[in-house]
């Protein structure tokens, strides 16, 4: 009898021609696919709806792998910067993979795009006079740059043009993300004080620049990773601790203001393995879909190899004055 040798396909690998094309399943904790069969590469991401679609930014992390020498004397896994991908859906689940949104740059060592930097935690929003803004943490291999860059665009896909970077009152800025409010306004919102505490800081009208109304909250209580969504007429808010790729227990928070007081909730995560460790994984954005359903998105990063890192998608409500999420081994949408 012959055998047959069949090569075990790797995350990498594209499918087969002639292999199905449909939605592969999206396990939770597991690197998704595109409609195409190939690892979707938006880590550390987060959510645009625009004109009846959702667009996902993220980290492409497929770049070559080295280890970098951060302020502190510790060596941190990097890669090579690819750039932030854009990926586009109609459901949440079927995502086409629209190209690279925002490139790095090859010739410009020590500018902030160079591929020698690190570009994480994208986040983009849409402003009414036909912009897209993105806001993206920018750093040097040593984490000592720690600045927030700002890029515009006339797409959703970009191509996006870079307007340089800043820091927040000229404070350091590195995990971030940006809130829309439903009144319009936006904020940035930063690990500042070597991540000891975060900073919101309200967004100019054109989400283009930082003005000077900010606060510090969650003072001292060292955390990264920040999400926020508004619920029921509250912010509701998610972080995590600060252990850089390796996952820790997770934090919420619900406040009557974005500029606080905040009163924390503790770890929202419920049921399944690891849950005291976030499931093994970090917050990545937040998302209000229909009603009080708010889709939660995280990374499992996989430090050794961080193009093969996972995701994980769940959604979750305000329970009175908690806020959980519940462990389920599928994304469904
Ligand atoms: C994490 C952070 C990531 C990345 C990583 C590097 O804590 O959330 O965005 O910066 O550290 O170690």
């Amino acid at each position: 009898m012959t055998a047959h040798l069949v090569a075990p396909r790797t995350p990498d690998s594209p499918l087969p021609t002639g292999m199905s094309r449909s939605t592969p399943a999206h396990l939770n904790g597991e690197l998704w696919r595109d409609i195409h069969g190939r690892p979707i590469q938006a880590h550390g991401g987060g959510l645009l709806r625009f004109d009846e679609h959702w667009y996902w930014y993220g980290e492409d992390k497929s770049g070559r792998s080295s280890l970098a020498v951060t302020g502190s004397g510790q060596t941190v896994e990097r890669v090579d910067l690819v750039g932030v991908a854009v990926y586009r859906s109609a459901d949440l689940k079927s995502w086409e993979r629209l190209g690279i949104a925002l490139s790095p740059r090859h010739d410009d060592l020590g500018g902030d795009l160079h591929v020698s930097q690190f570009m994480e935690r994208p986040k983009v929003v849409y402003h009414p006079s036909g912009t897209f803004v993105m806001w993206v943490h920018i750093d040097r291999p040593d984490y000592q740059l720690a600045a927030t860059g700002v890029a515009i665009a006339d797409r959703p896909e970009g191509p996006f043009t870079y307007l340089g970077s800043v820091r927040p009152g000229g404070l350091d800025s590195r995990d971030q993300t940006v809130f829309l409010d439903e009144d319009g306004a936006a904020y940035h919102v930063c690990s500042t004080d070597r991540n000891a505490t975060t900073l919101v800081t309200r967004l100019t009208n054109d989400y283009r620049g930082l003005t000077g109304e900010s606060a510090k909250v969650f003072v001292d209580r060292h955390m990264e990773a920040q999400a926020i969504a508004r619920v029921n007429g509250r912010y509701w808010f998610l972080a995590s601790g600060c252990t850089g790729w390796h996952p820790n227990e997770a934090r919420s928070a619900v406040a009557e203001s974005i500029w606080g007081p905040w009163h924390e909730l503790g770890n929202p995560c419920r049921a399944g393995s690891r849950a005291e460790l976030t499931w093994g994984m970090q917050s990545a954005f937040m998302q209000r879909l229909d009603g009080d359903r708010v889709l939660v998105m995280f990374d499992r990063w996989r430090p050794r190899d961080l193009k093969r890192s996972g995701y994980g998608w769940f959604t979750a409500s305000p329970r009175g004055e908690r806020f959980e999420i519940d462990w389920r081994p599928e994304w469904t949408a």
